[in-house]
């Protein structure tokens, strides 16, 4: 029998939200709705499709490394010159990436918590140890309670805003006024995996403060609003002097050429998001309201999901939901993460819960 790290003993594996095809063949359904994994429910814009299919014959080559029409056209869009780019294999390759370059045993990672798992199994990883700062009342960031966490061992800090599963968003003046506080040997990671998706006036995104600021880097990824999810590519934001250092964890070839021509086509139409977001805002609308008048108690969302506390049990709900097709995101708290989907989805959604709810009895 080989040898395995001890301390990864306790780790638990990312899991995922459970896969359409899971759930078609383990109740033998021939429909699934999938609210599970904060998709986008539309595909991506046809031209992105094409470009991907005029593409799909030059696989046999590897990804071009140096961005050549990437970059430029991301910076562009930004407002960053391309030298504070890097890009990875989803986000969540970037941020493995992060926690390994900057932490390791006898050092410590501060989070909010519950929030995206890939930082706590990241610090695992690494070796190094998670400070899990637990939201307010309202499901969002502690802020003076995440500056107070910060210890002599600390070397990251992420802030998830908005926080994945709650929706919540910190407003940007917290974030700055964290960034004051925390010393400078501690980097600041900004994930802004959702950003496109807030409304709220308090919030806006990072990314023109990272020249700044000597400490600060801002996560974002085409897995959202641009519907590539199932290409894997997303990018860091920061200054070179940083990113430098935190690109050595990165294996090559992580963010495909598929992936690069994909987020080229979709950033040749960005002029298209603006309807996407309201589709998104209309969809989150008509959930929350249908979620408050079943007596059910919602966050506040800023994103493309819903956290909802449906039901005293749970896993009942997870349970039935998925007999009937719907799969929504379990927590492992007695709340339960939805993600907007079309009308079609949502009326599916709802139709599934009254079954469901009928079954088990009232919240
Ligand atoms: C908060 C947050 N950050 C980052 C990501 C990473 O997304 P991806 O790896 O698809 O780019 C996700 C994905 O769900 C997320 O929820």
């Amino acid at each position: 029998m080989p040898a395995f790290r001890q301390d990864l003993e306790s780790v638990a594996p990312y899991v995922p939200g459970r896969s359409e095809a899971e759930i078609l063949a383990e109740y033998g359904l021939d429909h699934v709705t999938k609210l599970a994994s904060n998709e986008s429910p539309v595909q991506p814009f046809p031209e992105v499709v094409q470009a991907i299919a005029a593409a799909a014959s030059n696989v046999n080559r590897y990804p071009d490394t140096t961005y050549q029409r990437l970059g430029p056209m991301l910076a562009d869009h930004l407002g960053v010159p391309v030298d504070h780019l890097w890009f990875g294999g989803g986000g969540a390759n970037i941020l493995l990436c992060v926690t390994l370059s900057t932490t390791g045993p006898g050092s410590s990672v501060v989070y909010a918590h519950p929030s995206f798992l890939v930082y706590r199994l990241s610090t695992a990883v690494a070796g190094a140890e998670s400070v899990e700062v637990p939201l307010d009342g309202e499901h969002r960031h502690d802020i003076d309670a995440m500056i107070a966490a910060v210890r002599d061992d600390t070397r990251l800090l992420y802030v998830c805003n908005p926080n994945n599963p709650t929706g919540t968003h910190v407003p940007s003046s917290e974030v700055l006024r964290l960034l004051d506080a925390v010393p400078e040997s501690v980097l600041v990671v900004v994930d802004e995996a959702y950003h496109h998706y807030v409304e709220a006036d308090d919030y806006w995104s990072m990314v023109s403060l990272v020249d700044e600021r000597p400490n600060l880097a801002v996560l974002q990824t085409f897995s959202k609003i641009y519907g590539l999810a199932g290409l894997r590519i997303g990018y860091l934001i920061s200054r070179p002097d940083l990113l430098d250092p935190l690109r050595k964890t990165q294996l090559p070839f992580t963010a495909t050429n598929l992936a690069q021509v994909a987020a080229v086509a979709a950033l040749r139409h960005t002029d298209r998001l603006a309807e996407r977001i309201e589709t998104n805002a209309d969809g989150r609308a008509e959930l929350v309201q249908g979620l408050k008048a079943r007596g059910m108690a919602t966050a506040d969302s800023q994103t493309n999901f819903v956290f909802a506390r449906l039901h005293d049990d749970p896993l009942a709900v997870t349970e039935g939901l998925l007999s009937r097709g719907v799969i929504i995101r379990p927590t492992g708290t007695a709340w339960q993460r939805i993600t907007v989907g079309t009308p079609s989805e949502i009326a599916e959604f709802f139709d599934a819960l009254d079954a469901v709810v009928s079954g088990v009895g009232s919240p």
